[in-house]
């Protein structure tokens, strides 16, 4: 089978199963619990803690895990930082869009241009913001914001800045530090780590009231007894992200700068965001004359997995609120399939898919 959907979700790392699989095994402590086994599990959340926060350069006491990047998302809005104006932008995930707390009195959705960048200019002419959350990467064109630009704007406003990172970790080189951001959310699953796991990074635990409250754990921000092997997991997963991050981004570039070369080739074709900073992996592409499911289903058959632009949210939307917010029209949106590639693809992977599609168009146009 050919995998084309990794920023839906990834694998496990074979090295990612053979660090859990102990705590799935003997290794059964619960991390709250006061006796050598305990303390195993304790100490192994707190290595993945460390590793996680080497990759992002954060500090390791900011990390708080929760059960994925929506977890993270919904912690980051409803944890009572926002105080009135909350300010985010039109592409982000449901995560975030359908997650706008009622204690933000004022919300404004910022939009972005056809090339799918947040309008910074908008940003700054709405003036009295006190949290505004903006993603890094976006999941279907993979376009990249300049959150650095962003967050230094809303530190000369006083505001909180949020960043919904699930996309672009893993895939671009991520400071926590150096964006300046209050906020950040990431998970594990897009990066070869097991699913339902990830992390909201917060400078400001203090301020914050828990969404889950119980026993106490993680510092009192997410009650529940934590899910150490899909810790381990994510720890493990961030580990080998930051020692191939180089080697995974010049593997990504290097196959789509191919598969797009021969795109190329297709008469009608557009390639969304194509022209400013993009996650390595992506390629939203939208294909004149076709219609993006039946294209998906269609490579289906040929045992191709992509996505028609966000996976989550493909079941609800007729078409991509990305794309419309993008303004692109509504029948070339429709048309739009996305590939994201992942390490283990290859270049014969690509030719294969490129002919597929060729045939594919040529019956539906
Ligand atoms: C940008 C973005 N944010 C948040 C999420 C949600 O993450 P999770 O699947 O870990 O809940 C996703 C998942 O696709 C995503 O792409």
């Amino acid at each position: 089978m050919i995998y084309f959907d990794h920023n839906a979700t990834t694998a496990l790392d074979e090295r990612v199963l053979e660090e859990m699989l102990p705590f799935l095994g003997q290794l059964h402590g619960n991390p709250s619990g006061l006796y050598r086994l305990a303390r195993v599990s304790r100490s192994a959340i707190e290595t993945a803690r460390e590793r996680i926060a080497q990759l992002i350069n954060a500090q390791p006491e900011h990390i708080i895990f929760t059960s994925g990047g929506t977890e993270a998302n919904n912690l980051a809005l409803k944890s009572g930082l926002i105080k009135s104006h909350l300010m985010t932008s039109e592409i982000e995930h449901p995560s975030i869009l359908e997650s706008l707390p009622e204690s933000a009195l004022k919300k404004t959705l910022i939009g972005v241009g056809t090339d799918g960048i947040i309008s910074f200019q908008e940003i700054s002419d709405a003036a009295d913001f006190d949290f505004a959350s903006f993603m890094l990467a976006n999941n279907e064109t993979g376009a990249i914001q300049d959150i650095k630009k962003i967050t230094q704007l809303a530190k000369n406003r006083a505001a909180l800045i949020h960043t919904d990172a699930v996309q672009a970790l893993g895939k671009i080189s991520i400071d926590f530090q150096d964006l300046g951001v209050d906020l950040m959310s990431i998970s594990s699953h897009k990066i070869y780590g097991p699913k339902g796991c990830g992390a909201l990074i917060s400078k400001h635990k203090s301020l914050m009231t828990a969404l889950m409250t119980g026993g106490g754990q993680e510092q009192g921000m997410r009650a529940g007894t934590e899910n150490v092997a899909a810790i381990v997991g994510f720890g493990k997963a961030a580990e080998l992200a930051r020692l191939e991050l180089e080697e995974r981004q010049e593997h990504s570039f290097k196959l789509r700068e191919y598969l797009e070369r021969q795109l190329h080739g297709i008469p009608a074709i557009k390639i969304f965001s194509e022209f400013v900073p993009r996650l390595p992996n992506t390629a939203q592409i939208g294909i004149q004359g076709c219609i993006g499911e039946m294209l998906l289903m269609q490579l289906d058959q040929q045992n191709i997995a992509v996505s028609s632009g966000s996976a989550c949210a493909s079941n609800e939307e007729a078409s991509s609120h990305v794309l419309a917010a993008m303004r692109i029209d509504p029948e070339l949106a429709q048309s739009a399939i996305r590939v994201s590639l992942g390490k283990n693809n290859t270049l014969e992977e690509i030719d294969v898919f490129v002919q597929k599609l060729k045939q594919i168009i040529a019956k539906n146009r």
